[in-house]
């Protein structure tokens, strides 16, 4: 008998122009955890909503987003590709967990506190409860690892508490030793150290976000070349001469040459040698040039993908298939420990 995959699941936000920091913190781990694991991502548009959002644009950008990617490799043959609103157990998952969740372990999120000062008066309840809908787009799927980029580092040590102390430890059965048998997986980050941080553009100390007004701050996947040559060329830099990595003087020089790393597929011994004593002027067009050519190829993928909606369409009733079976069955698992009324009736 062969011992089944481990599962990996992961989601971006249909919100803006997914980004370098997107693409090299998230979604490029997962095309190659494809080979190995059992894989599930989905488009997380139920988190979207948690902030004002424009009804006209939703649909779309879901779209967009899964069409992006299928463009940085995803295979609809290998994995499970869905929209998370499509797949009702999501949200039933979440009242049950919300229930066990105590509110000071989510007034004390570090995204909320950020994005809630960014709303001002106007904070939403969903906006405070993300992380418990986070935890249970992951539960659901008994997903022994998460991969993210370092900013989810602690919404899912607070999807491991949830599972730990709040559903296994008072919900789990007692097997025959009398010790607690987990109702749900504890499941495990996976951030990798390269590219699980991309900085802004104009800010060498902040991170690259969708959510920065100023839209020079980050190269989106779908920029066209002249735009992020112009973007590189704008780029905050310092009056230091050579790149160089790890010196917190110049939160900038790092940044770009780890950027021109990982766009270039040189390793960060042969880029920083190779820059070391390079000038600003010199290497912006060096970056600009790695970054044209490293999405070159998706961008084509992606453009035709977009002519083609009927396929990419399939693609979602697929997967949204493949992963309600999964999902349903967890939902079915946890409402029996919880104690619910099993329906019963022709339709049960
Ligand atoms: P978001 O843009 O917040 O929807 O994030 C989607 C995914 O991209 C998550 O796994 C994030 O951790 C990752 N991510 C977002 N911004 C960055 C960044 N600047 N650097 C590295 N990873 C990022
Ligand atoms: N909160 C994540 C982010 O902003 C997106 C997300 C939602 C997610 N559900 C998830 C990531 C489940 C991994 C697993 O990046």
């Amino acid at each position: 008998m062969t011992t089944p995959r481990p599962r990996v699941l992961s989601g971006v936000q249909p919100t803006g122009a997914l980004h370098l920091g997107n693409w090299l913190g998230a979604i490029r781990n997962w095309v190659e955890l494809q080979d190995s694991h059992d894989t599930f991502f989905c488009v997380v548009d139920l988190h979207a909503i948690t902030v004002p959002h424009d009804p006209a644009r939703l649909a779309e950008d879901t779209l967009t987003t899964a069409a992006l990617y299928l463009a940085c490799g995803i295979d609809p043959q290998r994995s499970t590709v869905f929209v998370q609103s499509q797949v009702s157990a999501h949200s039933e998952l979440c009242w049950l967990l919300n229930c066990v969740t105590p509110l000071n372990w989510l007034e004390r999120m570090i995204q909320f506190k950020e994005k809630a000062l960014k709303q001002g008066a106007d904070v939403s309840t969903g906006l405070l409860d993300y992380p418990v809908l986070m935890a249970a787009d992951i539960l659901l799927y008994d997903a022994d690892l998460v991969p993210v980029g370092e900013d989810q580092k602690q919404h899912l040590e607070l999807a491991r508490d949830i599972a730990q102390q709040r559903i296994n430890a008072r919900f789990g059965s007692n097997g025959a030793d009398g010790e607690r048998l987990p109702l749900l997986k504890v499941p495990e980050p996976l951030i990798l150290r390269e590219g699980a941080r991309v900085m802004s553009l104009t800010d060498g100390s902040s991170k690259m976000s969708k959510s920065d007004p100023n839209e020079g701050s980050r190269i989106t996947l779908l920029d066209p070349p002249d735009l992020i040559t112009k973007k590189i060329k704008r780029a905050k830099t310092d009056p230091v001469m050579g790149l160089e990595f790890g010196n917190p003087e110049r939160p900038e020089a790092d940044n770009l040459l780890s950027l021109y790393a990982l766009l270039s597929g040189r390793s960060r011994e042969s880029a920083a040698s190779e820059c070391a004593s390079m000038g600003w002027g010199a290497f912006k067009p060096l970056l600009a040039e790695a970054t044209v050519e490293a999405l070159r190829p998706m961008q084509q993928s992606y453009a035709d993908l977009r002519h083609d909606p009927a396929t990419l369409l399939a693609v979602l009733a697929e997967g949204r298939e493949r992963a309600r079976m999964v999902a349903d069955e967890t939902l079915q698992r946890v409402r029996q420990a919880l104690g619910f009324l099993q329906p019963s009736g022709p339709d049960a």
